[in-house]
């Protein structure tokens, strides 16, 4: 079948569509019906089945015979290792770690914050909640306590799971400390910790509170999967949305297994027992469903990649591990080939690897430039394609579906929409535009099977971010269009969401920890344009009156303050103070104007603007810093 005639089927019956697709995965009670719309447009689907998770993921596959094939490889240059461990191995240790979790009295329903670096152990405590109901929230590493302690106080976990430390390039990254740290500023606190101990650093353990991993395992029967509701919640993710609060993202546990199992044939196009490799991190979404979920619950073998594209030890590293473990589909941000293309860009290291296995490339998390995909075209010369997706979606919206059919590549677009998915281009008033018309980009409800139903405890938040501004619809909080073939192209955000190193970031939770600092009348975080990861931040700081400290000072300490309080991750290292920030006559700061100056590009002058002589006074201050060239 041709991809138009998919997404035909799925338009004309999507009810049959999912209750198909639903086929493929293993049910303790078979739904009624895919769709649940009595709260719309609130939705749910294949609510009164009764399902679990880490079974499709892991049991049935032994059970089926998959026993000995690898589930995980732990390919890690950073400490210059590798592990295999195989279905049965890991049906065996997620059973034993949830058994223990069960014994000090984890259980359905119950949250338990997961903050790991790239080691198997994270997929392994994952799926160990999975088994029980009890449900996670995976942290990113490279966030700094506060963020830590706000998760900590916003999902309320009875347990977090936590390893002793993490590597970067060059230096050991203190995760135990950093929990201490987020746990005495959070009001909630865990009954437990589970802490693995790593060789590169052994941590400090808390009497009473912190057990080790293996040592808590001990003498306690390995747990049975616990059978849940369609729509029981799975997970809890936070992203970034306007304000420095993140937004819980809640997957529910049946359509994210029902979706995610048919994205893997149908897009990513691999078979189960072949590998699979997302070198993202299991603090994303990418890590939630395609470094865990989705190829286990294929039957595939994933890859846990500890390590960077470049520098571990080289830009060849990527080009080893496909080789080495036989990768047949591989999935990455551009970002990490911008910065291979950097440091190879004649792919001279590429010569040194037979990449016979690889049969495409996936690109996503934030625009693909159409230099990078033509380089990685031409190096690697299997198909590069961009998909488009978000964490609320926890699959593609968009996508060329090699599985199905390998469509067209129109560079600078991630192609088309996923079955699931009805895109619209909507201007202002809600009304959809025609083709090649700049617009909101909206999903007509109901979003399909695995997408978010709602914000953790904040369903009035999910309404107003998501369903209001256009009724009816799903607001991606991307604007762009879409060609009359179908072609969707995504341009900008609509909101202070910037991408960095395809990390999601908010310059709102920016300006909050800048406006903080004691001697920062007013302040903006703007995203300019970078040759390597995509976008950085960058503040601009107005001084309280009277304050005479040098600027250079405050700029350090501002600097600080966000590697500090949200993390290294934000990559915040570009700040200046200027007089006055431009505004509109109403009081709103023009940052979108100021992004234009930054990038050099040409705007149009707001003719709300309070005073035009500012944008001069704004244009020196960011050649100063290197931007705003003509
Ligand atoms: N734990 C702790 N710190 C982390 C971290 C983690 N898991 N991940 C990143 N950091 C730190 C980095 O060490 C860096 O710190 P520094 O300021 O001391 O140098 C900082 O956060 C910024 O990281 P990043 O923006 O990733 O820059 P980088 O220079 O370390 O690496 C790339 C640049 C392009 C190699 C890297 O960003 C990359 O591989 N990107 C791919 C992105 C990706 O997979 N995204 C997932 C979405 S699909
Ligand atoms: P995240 O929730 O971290 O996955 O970030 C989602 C956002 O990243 C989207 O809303 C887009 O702004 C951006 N993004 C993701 N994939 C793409 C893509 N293929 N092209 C352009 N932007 C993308």
């Amino acid at each position: 079948m041709a991809y138009a005639d998919v997404y035909a089927a799925w338009k004309a019956d999507p009810e049959a569509f999912w209750m198909q697709a639903a086929e493929a995965i293993d049910w303790v009670k078979k739904p009624s019906r895919a769709l649940f719309a009595e709260q719309a447009p609130l939705f749910e689907w294949f609510k009164d089945g009764l399902v679990n998770a880490c079974w499709n993921a892991v049991d049935r596959h032994v059970l089926a015979g998959r026993g000995p094939q690898y589930a995980i490889i732990h390919d890690s240059p950073v400490t210059g290792t590798t592990h295999k461990i195989t279905y049965s191995e890991l049906r065996n240790r997620v059973a034993s770690l949830a058994g223990a979790l069960r014994a000090k009295g984890v259980e359905k329903g119950d949250r338990v914050i997961i903050y790991m670096p790239m080691v198997p152990e994270a997929l392994e405590a994952m799926l160990a909640c999975a088994r029980l109901g009890a449900i996670h929230s995976v942290v990113f590493g490279g966030f700094a306590a506060h963020e830590l302690a706000v998760r900590i106080d916003d999902a309320k976990p009875k347990a977090i799971l936590a390893a002793s430390c993490g590597i970067e390039p060059g230096r050991v990254v203190h995760y135990k400390p950093l929990l201490d740290a987020a746990i005495e500023q959070a009001s909630h606190k865990p009954e437990f910790c589970v802490i693995l101990q790593r060789e590169q650093e052994v941590a400090k353990m808390v009497e009473g509170r912190d057990f080790g991993w293996h040592s808590f395992q001990y003498g306690t029967p390995p747990a049975d999967c616990v059978p849940v509701e369609g729509d029981h919640p799975a997970y809890i993710l936070y992203t970034s949305g306007t304000t420095g609060q993140p937004k819980g993202v809640v997957r529910p546990t049946a359509g994210h297994l029902v979706a995610l199992n048919w994205t893997m044939k149908n897009i990513y196009g691999v078979n189960p027992g072949e590998v699979f490799w997302a070198a993202s991190d299991v603090g994303w979404v990418v890590g939630h469903s395609y470094i865990c979920y989705a190829p286990l619950i294929h039957g595939n073998t994933t890859v846990v990649f500890e390590g960077k594209p470049v520098g571990t030890p080289d830009a060849g590293t990527f080009w080893r591990v496909i080789r080495d473990h036989k990768v047949a589909s591989f999935f990455t941000a551009p970002t990490a080939f911008r910065a291979i293309k950097r440091e190879d860009p004649e792919g001279r290291l590429l010569a040194q690897y037979d990449l016979g296995s690889l049969r495409a490339l996936y690109l996503a998390g934030e625009r693909a430039d159409p230099a990078t995909i033509e380089w990685a075209q031409a190096k690697l010369k299997v198909p590069v394609i961009d998909h488009w997706w978000q964490t609320e979606t926890g699959w593609p919206i968009a996508a060329n579906p090699l599985g199905i059919e390998a469509l067209p590549v129109k560079i600078g677009s991630p192609s088309v929409a996923m079955p699931g998915y009805d895109i619209q281009v909507l201007d202002e008033g809600g009304h959809p535009v025609g083709p090649d018309t700049l617009g909101a980009i909206a999903v007509k409800l109901p979003l399909p099977p695995g997408t978010l139903p709602t914000l953790w405890n904040a369903e009035e938040r999910f309404r107003k971010s998501y369903l209001t501004h256009f009724p009816g619809y799903y607001e991606t909080g991307d604007a762009g269009y879409v060609d009359a073939d179908g072609y969707v192209y995504i341009m900008a955000r609509t909101d202070d969401v910037i991408n960095v190193a395809g990390h999601r970031l908010s310059t709102g939770a920016m300006e909050e920890v800048l406006a903080s600092h004691p001697d920062v009348a007013e302040c903006a975080v703007i995203g300019v344009a970078d040759a390597l990861k995509g976008q950085l931040p960058l503040g601009l700081l107005c001084l309280n009156k009277g304050c005479n400290r040098p600027h250079g000072e405050i700029v350090e300490e501002v600097i600080g303050r966000v590697r500090d309080q949200i993390g290294p991750v934000a990559a915040f290292k570009l700040a200046c103070v200027v007089d006055r920030l431009p505004k509109t006559r109403s009081g709103k700061i023009l940052r979108a104007t100021m992004v234009k100056i930054a990038d050099g590009e040409a705007f149009k002058m707001p003719a709300t603007i309070d005073d035009p002589a500012i944008l001069d006074e704004i244009r020196g201050a960011l050649q100063r810093l290197g931007y705003a060239e003509d």
